[in-house]
């Protein structure tokens, strides 16, 4: 299937198109969003970016209006993306925000799913390495490594086994009761594992070097070792979906659940987790669940490399103990999300 190329123009956005041209195979279409996003369901979606020396692009801020307000409007596709800046900042900010707003209208994302590129390619300092190259040529290498990801990906395999992870006392949590809801709804043929984080079961990422990390994780464990290694690692390997129950605390990821996503690094090295679905329940006392959606998008699904299905999070406000089951027509919200992790 050939891709749809959807570029919000600016005036770098000319740049970019001319160095996509080149590298993504023939018979691409172009789309600019400021004309619209019908007709698009069911096709493979690179969305090319490109900010000005403010880190912006109103046409790119057009576009996640039009899809925040649009349910289903990319039903069926699924997207990767390419993201450029004059400067360092924001190419990853502007990333998040695009991926949550398509997702949220129906579109699914690889895993890995961004080519970021900062004005000076710093950031392709390490690749440039790798491949004993320079930054620009390494910029360009991860363009046609993603394209052909993008144009070869045919889908996760169902589901069959589900892990949900969680950092929350059951006798309390809202968003565990939130689980509790989604998880009646699953079928009985389904293989559901929990796993909890609590009190220093995981202990934060020593960040050794590449090296070090690489050999631990080649023989499946991590320098620290412990309920990590022994029961988390083989839980994640096992899963075809990971369902990450996560509470709002200070609009971030709980401490514990962060350092899951940072010990994963190991068992990132030794394999990739293109095949594994990520889902996320968020239950946030106010506001800002949204900032905890983006926080498993770039931390699971951009760096670790999960597959983003479609509307993959379910959000909630909810802050009194007990209060989130009596939310009008949450059960059949849980119920709902069961059956679209199932599908
Ligand atoms: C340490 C802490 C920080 C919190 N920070 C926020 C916050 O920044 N925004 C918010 O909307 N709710 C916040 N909450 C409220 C929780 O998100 C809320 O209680 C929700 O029901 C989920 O938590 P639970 O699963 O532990 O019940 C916070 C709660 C705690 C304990």
């Amino acid at each position: 299937m050939s891709l749809t190329v959807i570029l919000p123009k600016n005036e770098e956005s000319a740049a970019l198109a001319r160095l996509l041209e080149e590298l993504l195979p023939p018979g691409c279409v172009w789309r600019d969003p400021e004309e619209g996003l019908q007709g698009l369901q069911g096709k493979k979606l690179l969305f090319a970016v490109t900010l000005d020396q403010g880190g912006s692009n109103l046409s790119c801020y057009k576009m996640l209006s039009l899809l925040r307000q649009s349910q289903g409007l990319l039903s069926g596709c699924t997207a990767a993306l390419v993201v450029t800046a004059l400067g360092e900042m924001y190419t990853k900010d502007v990333a998040r925000d695009v991926v949550l707003a398509a997702n949220l209208a129906g579109c699914a994302f690889l895993g890995r799913p961004l080519v970021e590129a900062t004005g000076s390619l710093r950031n392709f300092q390490v690749q440039a390495h790798i491949h004993g190259t320079d930054e620009a040529t390494a910029f360009r290498m991860a363009i046609t490594e993603l394209a052909g990801r993008l144009v070869r990906w045919e889908g996760p395999p169902p589901v069959r086994r589900v892990l949900a992870l969680h950092a929350s006392v059951r006798a309390t949590s809202n968003t565990l009761a939130l689980w509790e809801l989604v998880k009646a709804g699953l079928p009985a043929g389904v293989a559901v594992e929990e796993v909890g984080l609590r009190n220093g079961t995981v202990t934060d990422c020593i960040g050794c070097s590449y090296t070090a990390c690489l050999h631990f994780g080649e023989r499946g464990g991590c320098f620290y070792g412990g309920p990590m290694v022994e029961e988390v690692f083989p839980a994640v390997r096992g899963c075809d979906a990971l369902v990450m129950l996560c509470a709002n605390y200070n609009d971030a990821l709980s401490a514990n659940l962060t350092a899951f996503i940072n010990r994963l690094t190991a068992l990132f090295r030794q394999k990739r987790f293109y095949d594994k679905r990520l889902y996320g329940l968020i239950v946030s006392g106010y506001s800002g669940g949204d900032i905890i959606a983006r926080q498993l998008i770039s931390g699971l699904n951009m760096n670790k490399s999960f597959y983003l299905p479609a509307r993959f999070c379910l959000l909630e406000t909810a802050n009194d103990k007990g209060s989130l089951v009596k939310l009008p027509g949450v059960e059949e919200r849980g119920r709902a999300f069961a059956r679209h992790i199932m599908e």
